[in-house]
């Protein structure tokens, strides 16, 4: 078993915050322990809570066609998120929870190591970025974080909801494309 996998083990059984009393599944993440680059999300939605696999619901299904545009798909990438288990009725996770989760996705970051790590919406460029990012002036720009070249993208519910903001976010993966192919 590899470093990772034990992680996910451990993941699935975690008791640390009150969302376990909730959840149907825990959302640990998918894709490749040597992917180079790594999408962050919030938590999971309803069918992620019911699938335990992360961005399956629209939102996913976009995603993979935004990964699409740009040579990529789930076989190449790893697909995490902030909270690995489902807020009811979707709400934001808490402070606390957060706070109570963050050990996983560090650890992920760690074992992984991706190269480049996009940020998928505000909570997550918030946390990855820098507390006060603003993800209307500030999407598609590039930050440099430990040493990894850190983005953030609109979140694809953000997409379905203003479809106008889809030719900004087209730039955004262009050039999240143009520095992966010089990985
Ligand atoms: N939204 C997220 O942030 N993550 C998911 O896994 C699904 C929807």
């Amino acid at each position: 078993m590899t470093e990772l996998e034990k992680l996910r083990e451990e993941c699935l059984g975690c008791e640390r915050c009150e969302l376990c009393r909730t959840r149907t599944n825990v959302v640990f993440g998918v894709g490749p322990e040597t992917a180079r680059i790594m999408f962050i999300g919030e938590g999971p939605g309803e069918n992620e809570d019911l699938q335990g696999v992360p961005f399956v619901g629209r939102g996913g299904k976009l995603l993979d066609d935004m990964l699409e545009l740009i040579n990529l798909d789930r076989t190449k990438v790893y697909i995490a998120n902030m909270v690995k288990c489902r807020p009811p009725k979707n709400r934001d996770p808490l402070p606390t929870e957060q706070a109570a989760c963050e050990h996983w996705l560090s650890r992920q970051i760690e074992l992984i190591n991706p190269r480049i790590i996009v940020c998928l919406g505000r909570i997550a460029a918030m946390r990855f970025i820098k507390p006060d990012f603003k993800i209307t002036r500030e999407h598609g720009q590039w930050f440099e974080k430990d040493g990894r070249r850190v983005m953030a993208l609109y979140h694809p519910a953000a997409l379905l909801r203003d479809p106008r903001k889809r030719p900004e976010t087209f730039d955004d993966l262009k050039r999240i494309q143009a520095a992966a192919a010089k990985l």
